[in-house]
């Protein structure tokens, strides 16, 4: 790999010219990168990467040394200007001025960068066939896990292999409240406003906590790995607001820890939850907000990519990686194949059988243990372990039962009735058991 001013001169590529939209956490580090290191990137890319406009809200320092650099107020403008080769969507958001941006730029015959996910769960095979048209390239490797070069992984690294199972942790705040959780014994809204503090979660945390950022990525790659469309309307999402210290505490005396898991296999819905994983395996090693994306695959078996999932340096790393396959013109079609050779999203139904962790709080009374057992038994869900701690004559305790493998529509059926049963308080977290492959 090229490596030295020397071994640059020898490169013989026209200058590739580059605008940035968006100077916010991820674009002011993207910038400051392709000026500072401009000789190294652009060794790598075998051409010299040039940053020559940027847009933004305001004109202001951005921490870059802007001279020779142009700054549009408007950023369509950044796509309408003959000296740009390739635009960088760094502002965010599912439509408004990103999209029309993208759509801009493609339509004008511009490469484009973005680390957007709404934008290409919500818009990314519309902007493919455009990509496609005009004989450019649509990138967005940032938009999928960060700094973890997942999506390159998955459509060069693994392009001989059949996909059978895509499992990520991809959602750092999540991760990074479940393992405060699990290290300290503390309650979610405690450690929710502690990362809320330190900057690790945002004001209105929902977007992370409810599961969507997480199934934004995920639609991402089951699209990719299963080559088909994206659906993200057919994901199933839970976030983590339910999960008590009472749970955590359970699962750890059961050998287990709980991890916001998005879980995605050709024949079945795709899936955002809470899961339990075996304290053991190599998903509950990856803590604080780092992620991990694990491939199942034939011949290969399992590839389990980790590392920071978020903040400027990350981010910015899969954006200039992007940038570097652009000027090389490697990395080939956006979603790894026409966008009309992929398949259409089909309903599915989860069938698969699993472990389940069950937790009700039930009222310390006479004949409740052989009443759940009994609604268990109804629905033909076997019993593998009952725990249960702690007495009070007045308020309910907590019950926990691990499961037999149990279809999810036994469980559905289960939870119901148990919900609705005299001796039970509120509703009955049922979560998975993920066996790691
Ligand atoms: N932050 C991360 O860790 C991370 C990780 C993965 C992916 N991403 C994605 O990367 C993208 C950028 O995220 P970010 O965290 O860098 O966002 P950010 O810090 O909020 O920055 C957004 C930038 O967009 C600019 N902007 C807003 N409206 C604009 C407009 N109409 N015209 C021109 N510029 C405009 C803002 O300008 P001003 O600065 O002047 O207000 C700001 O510089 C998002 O799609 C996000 O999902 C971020």
């Amino acid at each position: 790999m090229p490596n030295t001013d020397k071994e640059l001169r020898l490169s013989t590529g026209p200058d590739l010219t580059i605008a940035i939209a968006g100077l916010g956490i991820v674009g002011a580090e993207t910038a400051r990168q392709l000026v500072q290191a401009s000789d190294r990137l652009s060794a790598r890319a075998g051409r010299c990467l040039r940053l020559v406009a940027v847009s933004a809200r305001s004109d202001s320092d951005r921490g870059f040394d802007r001279t020779g650099i142009a700054f549009e107020s408007d950023a369509l403008a950044l796509a309408r200007r003959a000296d740009v080769d390739v635009v960088i969507e760094l502002i965010g958001g599912e439509g408004g001025i990103a999209l029309a941006l993208a759509e801009t730029a493609l339509q004008a015959g511009k490469h484009v960068v973005t680390a957007n996910k709404a934008l290409i769960v919500h818009h990314g095979q519309r902007l493919a066939g455009l990509a496609e048209q005009a004989r450019v390239r649509l990138k967005f490797e940032a938009a999928v896990a960060g700094g973890i070069p997942a999506l390159k992984v998955l459509r060069e690294g693994l392009a001989g292999n059949n996909i059978r199972r895509v499992t990520g942790i991809l959602n750092g705040t999540c991760n990074y409240i479940l393992s405060e959780m699990t290290n300290t014994g503390r309650g979610f809204d405690d450690v929710l406003a502690e990362a809320q503090a330190k900057g690790y979660a945002e004001a209105d945390p929902s977007f992370d906590i409810d599961g969507v950022d997480a199934a934004h990525k995920l639609s991402i790659l089951a699209a990719m790995a299963f080559a088909e469309q994206i659906d993200f309307g057919a994901l199933q999402v839970t976030g983590i607001r339910q999960i008590t210290d009472t749970d955590i505490s359970y699962a750890g005396e059961l050998g287990y820890v709980i991890k916001l898991l998005g879980h995605a296999q050709p024949q079945s819905p795709a899936t955002v939850q809470p899961c339990l994983v075996a304290k053991t395996g190599q998903l509950a090693q990856i803590g604080g907000a780092l992620n991990a994306v694990e491939f199942t695959a034939e011949p290969v078996q399992t590839v389990l990519c980790t590392g920071p999932g978020a903040g400027a340096g990350p981010t910015a790393s899969a954006v200039l990686a992007d940038v570097i396959d652009v000027a090389a013109s490697r990395g080939g079609l956006p979603f790894g194949m026409r966008v009309g050779q992929l398949a259409r999203a089909t309903q599915k139904k989860d069938k698969q059988a699993r472990r389940y962790y069950l937790r009700l709080m039930v009222m310390d009374e006479t004949g409740v243990l052989s009443a759940v057992t009994s609604i268990l038994r109804d629905q033909q869900i076997s019993v593998e372990s009952m725990l249960q701690k702690g007495q009070s004559d007045d308020k309910p305790v907590a019950l926990v039962l691990t499961t037999h493998p149990t279809a999810p529509d036994q469980i559905k059926a289960a939870c119901s009735s148990l919900s609705s049963a005299r001796f039970i308080s509120g509703a009955v977290m049922a979560l998975p058991i993920v066996d790691e492959a």
